[in-house]
């Protein structure tokens, strides 16, 4: 359309895991099975809905508070986002010019490309080694921002902090290292953030706290980064009811230590029944598993599973086209999941 900007009329636009409604048990977008935090859920009980006449706080002021108790970090190293996607943006829009380049190893999170290419950016990508491990080029690039999650995003794969380190020694580029699957990990690159000002580390509810509907992101860094991106985020990004939400699941440290031990306890039990049923497994640090069937197709497997009501996601990619991306659902999810792999 001759209205529309060249690169948008150009755009594979990002495609979201499938959302469904009904008695399908959802594992296909790493979405956590179990409820979130009652003392979060009691905020909607209490909620003065007269206060939603007027604007939420412009910067989530208490929940920038409470993220940077819980963080270890100071108010002033943190930003929240509407998701952590939104921060994503933010980034792009704050450190690209039309004609920058951004630095990614593949297979990754394809959205980092997709809002690249929306701001007129190029995609420098550095294919992850046979073993996922970093390869040599992505330490050295010229671009402008390099983006890596960690643990991988579609391979669940955790990459070492003294890699992380390298990344950062790296002084032509803004690092940011997207840890939305972290929890799951035990380790974080937030503490990192004193030692290099080039280093942003985004964390989000939408795995570990169970709150994927609410929207909430943060985004931890340096002041002065900070407060670049504040200048370029939507007025009023994050609604007020998600402030609140999101603020008493941080606090809900019981609930969360518990929600992630149950997540990490049924990851490495169905991750070695698949091994045990023949399946080629990567081994994961976050809330899903990237595994390879041997007698079957993914295609063939995916059917399987969708007919007994389960939806899992296969990414039609060169590296990943052998391949199925199954989220961690409750235990007895899990174990009705693998009877009918099984048979
Ligand atoms: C690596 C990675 N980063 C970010 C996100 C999005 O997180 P949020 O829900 O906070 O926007 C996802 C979602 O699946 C993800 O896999």
């Amino acid at each position: 359309m001759k209205w529309v900007r060249r690169q948008i009329n150009n755009l594979q636009p990002y495609v979201p895991g499938k959302q469904v409604s009904g008695s399908v048990v959802k594992l296909n977008a790493n979405e956590n099975p179990y409820p979130p935090s009652s003392r979060a859920m009691a905020v909607l009980q209490d909620f003065n809905s007269d206060s939603l006449r007027l604007y939420p706080d412009a910067v989530s002021g208490k929940l920038r508070e409470t993220a940077a108790e819980v963080f270890g970090v100071n108010t002033e190293q943190t930003i929240i986002g509407n998701g952590s996607d939104d921060i994503l943006t933010m980034i792009i829009r704050t450190f690209l010019d039309e004609g920058d380049s951004i630095a990614v190893v593949d297979p990754t999170y394809t959205l980092y490309e997709t809002l690249a290419e929306i701001q007129g950016a190029e995609t420098e990508i550095h294919p992850l080694n046979d073993d996922y491990s970093i390869p040599e080029s992505f330490f050295k690039t010229e671009s402008k921002v390099v983006f890596l999650p960690n643990p991988n995003a579609q391979t669940g794969t955790l990459f070492p902090t003294e890699q992380i380190e390298r990344l950062c020694g790296n002084n032509n580029s803004v690092v940011v290292i997207d840890e939305a699957y972290a929890d799951f990990a035990g380790i974080s690159s937030i503490p990192l953030i004193k030692k290099y000002k080039n280093l942003i580390v985004l964390r989000t509810v939408s795995k570990s706290y169970s709150l994927a509907g609410i929207r909430v992101g943060f985004g931890i860094s340096n002041p002065d980064i900070i407060s670049a991106l504040m200048k370029v985020k939507d007025s009023y990004n994050v609604n007020s009811i998600s402030q609140l939400i999101a603020k008493e699941a941080l606090l809900d440290r019981e609930h969360f230590n518990c929600n992630i031990g149950k997540i990490v306890y049924t990851r490495n039990w169905f991750a070695k029944s698949l091994l045990d049923a023949g399946w080629k497994v990567t081994p994961s640090e976050a809330n899903f598993i990237l595994a390879e069937p041997v007698d079957d197709s993914p295609e063939s497997i995916i059917k399987k599973v969708e007919s007994a009501g389960f939806l899992i996601r296969y990414f039609d990619t060169p590296r990943l086209k052998n391949k199925l991306r199954i989220s961690i659902g409750t235990d007895e999810q899990m174990k009705l999941l693998l009877k009918v792999i099984k048979f």
